[in-house]
């Protein structure tokens, strides 16, 4: 839920402007993951000291501030080797403003100043052990308390290095965190970790690496139980002296010029270099003399003697908006391609059989099973509810679709033989990952479908599948809801590939599949009269969306994104509810969108719009092409091309994508960063 970059220049002459701009650009490319306040940190021009510049607001407003900082000539000196880092916040611990934001430092000396993305829960016991040795604290975070343990740590152990003191310190906090530390005492040096938050590091060289891998370095005989010293409330007892993990010299081949990024995602490096590593929990990585090292403290039966450093397949194209006003908008009609390769290589439209790679080993334990649970949060929540009826018919298994808080406040019974599945763009959903743990303790077999390759979801699950729409930006999920609605149609079709009777079923699925590309193109082409109509509706306070059966995940994810970007009250209502409350709330003034297909609901649905219009509702109705009949009951209407009952709702859910970015733009609203909202959501 925040952004975090670093880089680090060895041997490679940097001006200190130039490390500001590739901080800022960095910075920018993670701005979708928070946005309240920002900040840098740099060496000063005699490298004795620290400079940092931090101000509330978007990035923006930090990239003109540093500007007028560091405007004078001395700055665009080179300087063969630097380290910077730099942060955009998503507040949890204290209000946004600059005392705030990060980065966060150890004293009024600036030794040690980090940047964080997460919570350390533990943060008011370190607080008060901290406290009594005299720390006062500025800020309201919880980072600041991270910075100032290093601190004291240096303080303690003079001798020892820096990645020795951030392996100390992490040992000491829990929660969720990636962090890069920057200190005085230890210039052109970085250290980083991460513990549930996503951090990767990206490098940089002239010629190319002569290795794939970073050997980890692991402790020895480590005892962990000291580690948890502060845990205990208002324990003051001064630290133990923990464990330190090995540091004999198999480092990476030593480099002569090279450029480390540490980023929260890979959308911040992917214009620098293609060449990351991914790091793991625990992990802490550090940078000194330009080489890069990876150390863990302990060593189980499993774990791998080294990282890989993986090329990453993202094009820069990919994350630069082209002709688009907004990321949302370039994302709503990146659609017809998004969804084509989520099923290139899986789905054969001659041979008509599908292969799910990630799953095809485990799919016999998975039709053993006893129920089928969906679990996500927002609209990856909305994808299991759009796709349940056919998972049901499919399978003909129970399949329950949960909210991943909810799932955990009930403390739902689970068993062995569940098949759970969890469902996130990001791969980083605070609650979806927690629901994913509860369930893996239980002995249940644990499946993903994520968007991006080496998130958490997708390295804890047991299998998955990855949706492959490409790198979503803007804060409201498009591409990908409708990509892991394909993704979970897909699971059902293999999922019945031997039944007899479900052939002919299967097939007409299958057709449908292979003309959606063409039909969202179709669909997008009501952009213009869809922004006529945002123009009679984004005036108004509230906007009421109502279907029933395949179509009301629609009506959920269509209200959803109005009230995210919009900021507009809407709900949906599932049609076959209005008479019990929602009726009471048409009237002639009241917005209503109806969807109303040809498909088993439609007599039902039909009576719904009866009964709106009978209160002299007058609905915009999202109807089939030709549907004369359906269209008599209103002047406003939507026509999209005819498909599979099953699938309609991927070709439904697109007007309200569009509805809901015209009514923001009309609004004057931030499209691709909402207020109050970021991109991926790593707390409760
Ligand atoms: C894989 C390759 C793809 C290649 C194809 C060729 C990757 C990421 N994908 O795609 O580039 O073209 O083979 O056959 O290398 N997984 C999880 N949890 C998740 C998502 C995925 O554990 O949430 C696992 C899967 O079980 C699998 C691996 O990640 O082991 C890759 O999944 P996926 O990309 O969906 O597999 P393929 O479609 O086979
Ligand atoms: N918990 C930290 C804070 O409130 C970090 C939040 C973030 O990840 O942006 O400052
Ligand atoms: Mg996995």
């Amino acid at each position: 839920m925040c952004g975090i970059f670093a880089y680090l220049n060895y041997l490679t002459p940097k001006s200190r402007q130039e490390v500001l701009d590739l901080l800022v650009t960095g910075l920018k490319r993670l701005e979708y993951r928070g946005y309240d306040s920002t900040g840098v940190a740099i060496d000063s021009l005699d490298n004795k000291d620290i400079v940092m510049v931090k101000r509330t607001g978007k990035v923006k407003v930090l990239e003109d501030a540093i500007k007028e900082h560091f405007s004078g000539g001395e700055y665009s000196e080179p300087v063969l080797t630097h380290m910077g880092i730099a942060h955009t916040r998503w507040a949890t611990h204290g209000v946004p403003c600059e005392r705030n934001s990060h980065p966060q430092r150890s004293d009024e000396g600036n030794s040690f100043v980090v940047v964080h993305n997460g919570i350390i829960t533990n943060y008011n016991d370190v607080k008060t052990f901290l406290s009594k040795k005299g720390y006062e604290f500025e800020s309201e975070t919880d980072t600041e308390v991270f910075a100032k343990l290093v601190h004291h740590l240096w303080k303690k152990h003079p001798n020892y290095s820096f990645r020795e003191l951030v392996e100390q310190a992490i040992q000491q906090v829990e929660g969720a965190f990636a962090i890069a530390v920057k200190s005085k005492h230890f210039p052109g040096e970085c250290v980083a970790s991460r513990r549930s938050s996503p951090l990767l590091v990206g490098i940089k060289t002239k010629t190319r690496l002569a290795t794939d891998h970073i050997p980890i370095l692991y402790g020895k005989d480590v005892d962990s139980s000291k580690a948890s010293e502060l845990r205990p409330h208002g324990q003051t007892r001064e630290l133990p002296v923990l464990p330190r993990s090995d540091s004999t010299s198999e480092f990476m081949p030593e480099q002569k010029e090279v450029e480390y990024f540490f980023a929260s995602d890979a959308s911040a490096v992917i214009e620098h270099t293609n060449r990351v590593i991914y790091l793991e929990d625990d992990d802490v990585a550090a940078v000194r003399n330009g080489i890069l090292s990876i150390h863990r403290l302990k060593k189980s039966l499993d774990d791998p003697h080294a990282r890989e450093i993986t090329t990453l397949k993202m094009e820069i194209q990919q994350i630069m908006k082209g002709n688009y006003e907004y990321f949302m908008q370039k994302e709503i009609f990146e659609q017809p391609d998004s969804v084509v390769n989520t099923m290139r290589g899986r789905v054969r439209f001659d041979g008509q059989s599908i292969v799910l790679g990630g799953i095809k080993d485990y799919i016999p334990e998975i039709k053993r099973c006893r129920r089928l649970m969906l679990i996500g949060c927002g609209t990856s929540y909305h994808s299991a509810v759009a796709t349940r009826q056919l998972l049901e018919e499919l399978t003909e298994l129970p399949v329950m679709v949960e909210l991943a808080s909810d799932f955990l406040d009930r403390n739902t019974p689970i068993f062995r033989d569940d098949v759970c599945f969890f469902i996130s763009q990001s791969g980083e959903t605070a609650d979806t990952l927690m629901a994913l743990r509860y369930c893996k303790q239980r002995g249940a077999l644990i499946v993903g479908i994520t968007n991006t390759v080496g998130s958490s979801i997708c390295r804890e699950s047991h299998c998955g599948v990855h949706i492959n729409a490409g790198p979503e930006i803007g804060v409201a999920s498009t591409k990908a809801y409708t990509s892991q609605f394909i993704s979970l149609v897909m699971f059902a079709l293999v999922m019945s590939e031997d039944r007899l009777s479900l052939q002919q079923r299967r097939l007409e699925i299958l057709q449908g599949l292979s003309k959606l590309a063409e039909q969202i193109r179709e669909v997008l082409k009501l952009d213009n009269k869809v922004r006529e109509l945002a123009k009679d509706l984004y005036q108004h306070k509230s906007l009421l969306i109502m279907g029933r059966g395949y179509n009301f995940a629609t009506c959920l994810e269509g209200a959803l994104k109005v009230k995210e970007l919009t900021y507009m009250h809407s709900e949906g209502i599932m049609a076959g509810e209005l008479k019990h409350g929602p009726l009471a709330l048409v009237d002639d003034s009241m917005p209503v969108l109806m969807i109303v297909l040809r498909d088993p609901v439609y007599v039902k649905c039909m009576n719904a719009l009866q009964q709106v219009t009978s209160r002299k509702g007058c609905p915009i109705i999202i109807c089939e092409e030709g549907d004369e009949e359906t269209k008599t009951f209103s002047s406003r209407h939507l026509e999209i091309p005819r498909t599979v009952d099953c699938l309609q709702g991927i070709l439904t859910v697109i007007p309200m994508q569009l509805l809901s970015y015209h009514i923001a733009v009309l609004r004057g609203c931030d499209v691709d960063c909402p207020r109050n909202l970021a991109k991926s959501v790593t707390v409760e």
